[in-house]
């Protein structure tokens, strides 16, 4: 979504904000040397190891591992989605919002939205002029403050309905399409219609909001008994399935600062669940939980409860979810799953004990680590020999699965006690699951890790480290293009950071860390910039990334490869595309 909001339009709100004023509104400050310092907000504790620094606009606690530019400390912080922090942001400093800001998934969006608020309002009204859905939702045990809260409604029992309420031209009717409210007929006929019938007819409707309550989509439950039980909006221009969760708004809405949120299954079991108080859950959409799903969470909360049926299908998605949340695992987050009696689900459970017997059963939910390591020794039996290559071969790949750090560690030292084994033996498995690579960004996919070679020791990462902290400095770097021509992984990102330093009025490690918010290499970007600075000021910076740059080209440039080509073709010879790329490269150094 950034992609949609200019580039300079970002450079110029992170540089007209700044990150001392937004946070110190917020958290008590106070000056440490070059930097400002406060007890963390994002987790407990007793001395400070939250910092921010004004120089790189960025803030990052020692602690939790909390990081990030101003935008992300608003999104953190307030628990807000991106759009409206860099809203909130523009109309603190002044700036008017540009257009794919305020529209940004397409310039007619606001009218879909817009279309999409009234016929949930005419839901709303059908069913408060319906007594048979009235008394639907009576019986499921909803009071009408809850069904407000929602805003619950009833799709008549006709087949053109909304159609002829709100499709009353061509082009009307055209959005109501586009927007998923209606389908078109296969053979012919309604005329007056358009050839166009309502999707959604004598169900009860959630409609479903995103973060900002603006509704994009809609479930519709039948009443009583019926096939199929729910239907859903299809993917639009506004809703994406994958992405959304039910109650999200709401949940946000209830304020109550939640401390954490539930993942369920169902419409009813979200909307009952508030109703018992319990106003932090959530649902997925009829799919599994998408990393995506996790990142949206993990912005609001670090503590995520997963909640499923304890029948064999709730096993098997449990795992599913798990397997999905084990790369965004990490010291600071909690991620527990719980497991209902057979035959209920939360609406059913807490109709039937109460929220408070519900509760507690959050409050018991088994942690990551602690499902992870019951259900490994539950499938390995080790008193067999090969239960220990067999705890290896499913071990393997979950670790393989999980970022490097202190909670893999600490995961791996429980399943080692747990299964009398030593620790060191139990973290060979680490790199069973997919070949290492020595210190992989934690949230990339796997297939996007090792794009940027790491370590402080590296020239490439010295390069893009001096670029993040000193942005000023590459301008000593005057043709960033040459480094296109360079034979290394990785160099590519320099050569748009430079670039990207260059042309922005007034670039900060922020500023650029913003750029790449949507890339894969952003989390790889962040931590580098995280260090502490290689050089204490612009000139030096300068200096040194010149002489980076300079060994760079010298290693890496064609006429090195050039030579290795060469040197090759003597030797061992060269396969056919090693021929085409030395011809490819003499040619070009024929040329003036
Ligand atoms: P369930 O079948 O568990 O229904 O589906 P439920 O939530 O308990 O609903 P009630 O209590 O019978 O009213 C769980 C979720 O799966 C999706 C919906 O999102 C539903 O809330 N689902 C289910 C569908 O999308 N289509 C279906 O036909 C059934
Ligand atoms: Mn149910």
């Amino acid at each position: 979504m950034t992609g949609r909001i200019p580039d300079a339009f970002l450079d110029e709100l992170v540089s007209r904000s700044d990150i001392v004023d937004i946070i110190a509104a917020r958290v008590p400050l106070k000056k440490a040397g070059r930097e400002y310092k406060a007890c963390c907000p994002f987790h407990n504790e007793k001395s400070p190891s939250f910092s921010v620094s004004a120089e790189k606009q960025f803030y990052h606690c020692f602690g939790c591992g909390a990081h990030g530019t101003v935008i992300g400390f608003l999104m953190q912080y307030e628990k807000m989605e991106f759009l409206d922090a860099v809203a909130d942001l523009a109309q603190r400093a002044g700036l008017e919002l540009p257009r794919e800001a305020q529209a940004p998934r397409d310039s007619g969006s606001a009218d879909l939205h817009e279309l999409m608020q009234q016929a949930a309002r005419f839901f709303e009204q059908n069913l408060a002029d319906n007594p048979r859905a009235q008394a639907y939702v009576r019986r499921r045990g909803l009071e009408a403050k809850i069904g407000t809260r929602f805003g619950l409604g009833y799709a008549p029992d006709a087949w053109e309905a909304l159609l002829k309420r709100f499709g009353t031209n061509e082009e009307e009717r055209r959005r109501l399409f586009q927007v998923g409210l209606v389908l078109e007929r296969s053979g012919g006929g309604g005329e007056r219609t358009g050839g166009f019938y309502d999707r959604f007819r004598d169900r009860l409707m959630f409609p479903i909001r995103d973060s900002r309550g603006r509704v994009i989509g809609f479930g519709g439950r039948v009443i009583d008994q019926g096939e199929p039980k729910y239907m859903n909006s299809p993917e639009t221009p506004l809703f994406h399935k994958g992405r959304e969760l039910y109650g999200l708004y709401e949940a946000r809405q209830a304020r109550g600062d939640f401390k954490r949120l539930l993942i369920v299954e169902g419409y009813m079991d979200v909307v009952r669940l508030h109703q018992a108080g319990i106003t932090y859950a959530v649902a997925t959409l009829g799919t599994a939980t998408t990393q995506e799903h996790l990142n949206k969470i993990f912005r609001q909360t670090h503590e995520v409860v997963f909640c499923f049926d304890g029948d064999r299908a709730g096993l098997k998605a449990a795992w599913r979810a798990l397997e999905n949340a084990l790369p965004l695992a990490r010291d600071g987050r909690e991620i527990k799953f719980m497991f209902l009696p057979e035959g209920h689900d939360p609406d059913t459970l807490v109709a039937d004990e109460g929220a408070e017997a519900f509760e507690s059963r959050i409050k018991d939910a088994l942690p990551l680590s602690e499902y992870l390591v019951q259900q490994l020794i539950a499938e390995v039996d080790l008193d067999h020999v090969d239960g220990r290559a067999k705890l290896k071969a499913l071990a393997g790949p979950l670790f393989g699965r999980m970022p490097e750090g202190i909670y893999r560690e600490m995961l791996a030292d429980r399943l080692a006690s747990r299964v009398g084994m030593p620790a060191n033996k139990l973290k060979e498995f680490f790199t069973a699951g997919q070949p290492k690579r020595a210190g992989s960004p934690p949230e990339l996919p796997a297939r996007q890790r090792g794009r940027i070679s790491v370590g402080r020791g590296n020239l490439l990462t010295q390069a893009i480290t001096l670029v993040l902290h000193h942005p000023a400095a590459a301008g000593v770097i005057e043709d960033p293009e040459l480094l296109g021509s360079l034979n290394k992984a990785g160099v590519s990102v320099l050569k748009e950071l430079l670039e990207q330093a260059a042309t922005a009025a007034s670039a900060s490690t922020a500023t650029l860390l913003e750029r790449w918010r949507d890339r894969p290499e952003h989390a790889r970007l962040t931590q580098l910039a995280m260090l502490d600075p290689l050089v204490a000021d612009t000139p030096a910076a300068a200096k040194e990334l010149k002489m980076a740059v300079e060994k760079l080209l010298q290693e890496y440039g064609p006429g090195r490869r050039m030579d290795e080509l060469l040197k090759k073709a003597q030797e061992l010879g060269l396969n056919y595309e090693e021929k085409a790329e030395l011809s490819s490269l003499l040619k070009s150094k024929g040329r003036p």
